[in-house]
């Protein structure tokens, strides 16, 4: 298991929460409630991708590859429940590995934990032999972009491509 310390968050009421630790495991179906509400936060959910199916259609490829960041229980602090703060879904399709929802909390961003996140996700698909990680961002997020190439990215000369075979109903319709 990977373990970041996470430092107190300034709450709203003033005053500094207590350091924690980041857990970065495989997702659990249990999780499902929270890492939806985590990508809505973040603007990453769109109408046309419902995020559940997202879930249901990793879970059935069944890779350990998409990945949850949690605080507490187990950090010592006497938690009954996990709180989830980041997420990342890579995937390999045998000659590139790929990220999507890279996530963090926007209360627990620049500590470190999407960074984490990602090391996590490139270690575990370096373990499956993969060579190189390929990734897209949207233009509308672009700031990422500079996240991205402090952890060593570089751009790829080539041109965005997509085709939809399924037709997701927007969620709640
Ligand atoms: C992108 C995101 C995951 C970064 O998470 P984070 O926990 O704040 O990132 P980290 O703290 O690990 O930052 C790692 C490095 O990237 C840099 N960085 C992070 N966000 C940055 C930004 N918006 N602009 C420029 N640099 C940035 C940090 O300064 C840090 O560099 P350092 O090591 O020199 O300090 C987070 O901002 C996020 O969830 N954004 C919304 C969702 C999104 O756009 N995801 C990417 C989808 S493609």
């Amino acid at each position: 298991m990977f373990i970041v310390i996470v430092p107190g968050v300034a709450r709203p009421g003033g005053g500094v929460g207590e350091n924690a630790a980041m857990h970065i495991r495989t997702f659990e179906p249990r999780d499902a409630d929270a890492v939806v509400a985590l990508w809505g936060a973040c603007a990453l959910t769109r109408p046309w991708n419902d995020p559940r199916l997202d879930i249901a259609r990793k879970l059935a490829v069944a890779d350990d590859l998409f990945l949850v960041g949690e605080i507490g229980p187990g950090d010592g602090l006497g938690r009954a429940e996990g709180e989830i703060v980041a997420s990342v879904m890579a995937g390999y399709d045998g000659h590139r590995g790929w990220v999507n929802y890279l996530a963090v909390d926007p209360a627990r961003r620049h500590q470190g934990l999407g960074a984490a996140m990602l090391a996590e996700a490139e270690r575990r698909l370096a373990a499956r032999g993969c060579p190189k990680l390929n990734l897209q961002v949207r233009t509308s997020t672009a700031e990422a972009v500079a996240f991205y190439e402090r952890l060593g990215f570089a751009r790829d000369d080539v041109v965005g491509l997509g085709k939809r075979l399924v037709h997701d109903d927007p969620p709640g319709a």
